[in-house]
């Protein structure tokens, strides 16, 4: 664990988190520290026609930070994880792009994502898609069962990273892809900024600094094929703003691949 999040309030984080994430799935309209929604995907990259066929209520509460189902080349019949799914827009694309003989599964904490995802998927006919309740440093998985893992958004909010990397590499298959978007720093965040719960809730106080995450995904057993950043994204409140210009928190979307 971070020595930042060592200072935080642990059990306190992870309720501003489920609270925050809670009102992205049940109030997506509200105004939050980042943008949600379908203009948000749409400008991270993603194809209309592959939203056009996601619920649209799934979308209403994307809060994913880039775009990377171009570094993840999902194929028909493969078995995808999504750690930390939310109310389901990533899962679901999967699931049409690996088919009826693929299989997606969704993990995440907080019970109205859950309930959000897991009623579209059936309302939806999603029959290779399931959601289920877990944490993404211990996801509810078999060992070596996946052939990729996709995060949107979602790592920095885990106040021990490490455990995440490893929680992915155990689920892979030798040679199965880490594919994910999140949110990384330049320079390492100061006390004032990773010591406040409202702005780690909102992806930022949680975000590694981008050298020690690189560290992270090759001692977790990766080996780092690309790194992008997703200049497009940005995010909206104004101490959100001050925090993201002064420290350089961008962005980035990458593929691994576990060894
Ligand atoms: C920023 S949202 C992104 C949701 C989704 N990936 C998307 O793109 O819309 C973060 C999600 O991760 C979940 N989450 C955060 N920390 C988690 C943890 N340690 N274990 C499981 N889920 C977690 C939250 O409940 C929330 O749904």
């Amino acid at each position: 664990m971070t020595t930042q999040a060592a200072q935080l309030d642990q059990r306190e984080l992870e309720e501003r988190v489920r609270r925050m994430y809670e009102e992205v799935a049940l109030t997506p309209d509200h105004e939050f520290h980042f943008e949600t929604g379908r203009p948000l995907a749409e400008r991270l990259g993603y194809p209309a026609a592959d939203l056009d066929r996601v619920p649209a209520a799934a979308i209403d509460s994307y809060a994913g930070v880039g775009y990377f189902f171009d570094l993840a080349q999902l194929q028909a019949g493969e078995t995808v994880l999504d750690l930390g799914s939310g109310s389901g827009t990533d899962a679901f694309l999967a699931a049409n792009l690996v088919g009826a003989a693929g299989r997606v599964v969704g993990v995440d904490m907080t019970a109205a994502q859950l309930a959000k995802s897991s009623r579209l998927a059936a309302g939806g006919g999603f029959a290779n898609t399931e959601f289920r309740e877990g944490r993404i440093e211990a996801p509810p998985v078999e060992d070596g069962s996946v052939d990729c893992v996709i995060s949107n958004g979602v790592f920095n909010l885990a106040p021990d990273k490490g455990a995440v990397f490893a929680a992915a590499a155990r689920v892979l298959r030798p040679g199965g892809r880490l594919a994910i978007a999140d949110i990384v720093t330049e320079h390492q965040l100061p006390e004032g900024v990773t010591c406040d719960a409202a702005l780690w809730a909102a992806c930022i106080g949680g975000a590694m600094q981008r050298d020690a995450c690189r560290r992270a995904i090759a001692a977790a057993g990766f080996r780092l094929d690309v790194w992008r950043t997703n200049s497009q994204y940005r995010f909206l409140s104004e101490r959100a703003d001050n925090a993201t210009a002064k420290y350089g928190v961008t962005s980035v979307s990458l593929l691994a691949v576990r060894s």
